[in-house]
């Protein structure tokens, strides 16, 4: 089985207590880590932001929650995380949608958005050149792409204790939450191979964005990268 199919299915499983696990697992921290990627996006109002692999819609609604003339696409191609983001749009149904799609392929034309999100996801996808430069077809010249993701810890000391928790306790947890032992038995292994921060933001420089950066949060546990679009 390939990879994305694999992820996709695995995500599948995980739908309906993902919320519950992530709550659980963060003690609740990911939502101040994601209303900073969100101001990390630098519009003061309104624009077409798009949530890449958007999954139960957390970062887009924190999108949204941010600005009352915003509009949010969330793309992801797992449906049944699809479905329970769309039970949860009570609230923004009028300026946030969910589409199905895959990001290295997004289904929107040139140019079509002013910013970007991805939450949780990057080490995720089959190629993160491919998927980076993807990203950066659809975004009109200036906009931002606010990448937030696990990362690794440059002290050591710190980066053992959080490896830990990363690759010990996740997946019990999560195993005992979900209902399902082998999706979070993947996704720690999900960062092994994933760059660092630094390797990240050398991929979005590589993929044509200009002005990248990144802020470590919690000692360097999460990561947020931004890269801006330049002029084409
Ligand atoms: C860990 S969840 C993150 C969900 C959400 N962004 C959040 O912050 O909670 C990862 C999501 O990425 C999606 N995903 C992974 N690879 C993808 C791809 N190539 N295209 C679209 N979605 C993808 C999965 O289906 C899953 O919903």
């Amino acid at each position: 089985m390939d990879k994305s199919t694999y992820v996709r299915e695995m995500f599948a499983t995980i739908a309906p207590k993902y919320d519950l696990a992530n709550r659980v697992m963060t003690a609740g921290i990911d939502e101040s880590w994601r209303r900073r990627a969100v101001r990390e996006l630098g519009i003061s109002s309104g624009g077409d932001i798009l949530d890449l692999c958007c999954g139960t819609g957390d970062l887009s609604f924190a999108s949204a929650r941010s600005d009352r003339a915003r509009r949010v696409v969330g793309v992801d191609f797992c449906e049944p995380m699809l479905k329970v983001a769309r039970e949860r749009n009570a609230e923004f149904s009028d300026r946030v949608s969910f589409v199905e799609g895959d990001v290295m392929r997004l289904p929107f034309e040139e140019a079509r958005f002013d910013g970007a999100t991805m939450g949780f996801s990057m080490r995720n996808v089959v190629d993160i050149l491919a998927t980076l430069r993807e990203v950066r077809r659809v975004l009109k010249p200036g906009a931002r792409f606010v990448n937030l993701d696990v990362s690794k810890p440059p002290n050591p000391v710190w980066r053992s204790l959080f490896y830990f928790h990363f690759y010990k306790v996740v997946p019990l947890l999560g195993g005992l939450l979900s209902g399902s032992k082998s999706a979070y038995a993947y996704l720690p292994n999900s960062l092994t191979s994933f760059p660092d921060a630094d390797g990240l933001a050398a991929r979005f420089t590589e993929a044509g964005y200009r002005d990248v950066r990144y802020v470590r949060l919690l000692g360097g546990i999460v990561a947020i990268h931004v890269g801006t679009v330049a002029d084409r």
